[in-house]
């Protein structure tokens, strides 16, 4: 059975193909015309996706050496995300696997995110828990088994990734913030400011970053920081490694606390952040003295990628599970 992922519901456009539960290829393109912006500009994804998507497709088959009359069925992203960004591999999808006559797949761009740490060997058991933290969402998951979520907390306000890219702003560091901040973090002290460890109430799934992201605009503000005028690079590493492990501390007891009490032995973090070189570290460090077994995705599959939409496809083609071509986008779609 060979399936081919796409995902477009931010700013990578990206394709993949899985045949028999084994990735053949992973093809991405980072939109670049976000950087000048600040941010993630809706309206110049969605044309950047339509640009990129047949070149993307193109390449995933290549580097499978796979023509598209090899497909068996294909899997693109419904949601959530954004309407424009989701609508041009969601139509280009269903289009294709109308065209070849083969069945179609619609993915919850969550899902896919849980499935990038079952793409490759080793996977985690069910039932595990993940963390996943990326620009979008902080979902903390109980994976009974496939296709079994149980939602324990998620975001009140920023997700993990956007306080990462909103201190990057506040610092002038550049976009996209979370791997700027990473980065320069490296050589700051993190214990320079001790910014706020927001746990909410005992026991709380919940996160909430928007109150670490004040902070750190109120301690800038107090100590008078320009972010035109100030090159003093260690003030900036020490306010990015500070900022990083009040992050981190509440990510990783969040998840720990999670472990114990649903008694898993296996846990997985996804999303952009698990990129992050502090965050990664300790996770190994902690899960290792709690006994618990980590899963992190490899780099390129932190990021949104082609590969985890073929991956939950393959899964759900296999269980027998087939999309309408009548299937919509849907940009605040849960996962359930
Ligand atoms: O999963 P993703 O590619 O897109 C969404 O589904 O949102 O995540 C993107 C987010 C951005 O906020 C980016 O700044 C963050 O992941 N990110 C990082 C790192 N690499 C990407 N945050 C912290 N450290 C990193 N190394
Ligand atoms: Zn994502």
């Amino acid at each position: 059975m060979t399936i081919l992922g796409i995902e477009t519901s931010c700013d990578e456009t990206s394709a993949a193909v899985v045949r028999d539960g084994k990735l053949l290829s992973n093809a991405t393109v980072v939109q670049l015309v976000h950087s000048e912006h600040g941010g993630v500009v809706p309206e110049l994804a969605s044309r950047a996706h339509q640009k990129l998507i047949v070149p993307i497709v193109d390449e995933a088959l290549r580097k499978a050496s796979m023509d598209k009359i090899d497909l068996d069925a294909i899997a693109a992203v419904h949601g959530p995300g954004l309407i424009g960004s989701i609508l041009v591999g969601l139509s280009f999808g269903k289009a294709m696997a109308m065209g070849l006559g083969i069945p179609f797949i619609g993915v919850n761009h969550m899902e896919a995110h849980i499935f990038s740490n079952l793409i490759d060997d080793p996977k985690p058991s069910f039932p595990f828990v993940n963390l996943t933290v990326s620009g979008g969402h902080t979902q903390l998951v109980f994976v009974e088994d496939y296709f079994q979520y149980e939602l324990l907390g998620e975001t009140m306000d920023d997700a993990a990734g956007e306080a990462f890219d909103k201190v990057a702003k506040m610092l002038g560091i550049g976009y996209p913030g979370g791997p700027l901040v990473d980065k320069l973090a490296a050589k700051g002290n993190a214990k320079a400011v001790n910014f706020p460890r927001p746990y909410l109430e005992e026991g709380s799934h919940e996160f909430s970053f928007s109150g670490i992201k004040t902070s750190v605009l109120y301690y800038l503000r107090k100590v008078g920081f320009d972010k035109a005028a100030n090159r003093n690079e260690q003030f900036i590493a020490d306010v990015c490694a500070s900022f990083q492990a009040a992050v981190v501390d509440v990510l990783l007891d969040k998840l720990l606390m999670a472990a114990k009490k649903y008694n898993v032995k296996d846990v997985a973090v996804s999303g952009g952040v698990s990129a992050n070189s502090e965050l990664r570290r300790r996770l190994k460090a902690e899960t290792k003295i709690h006994h618990l077994n980590i899963f992190i995705p490899k780099l390129d599959f932190c990021t949104d990628n082609g590969a985890m939409v073929a991956a939950a496809g393959y899964e759900r083609l296999r269980h027998g599970f087939e999309s309408s071509l009548e299937l919509t986008a849907e940009p605040n779609l849960q996962l359930r």
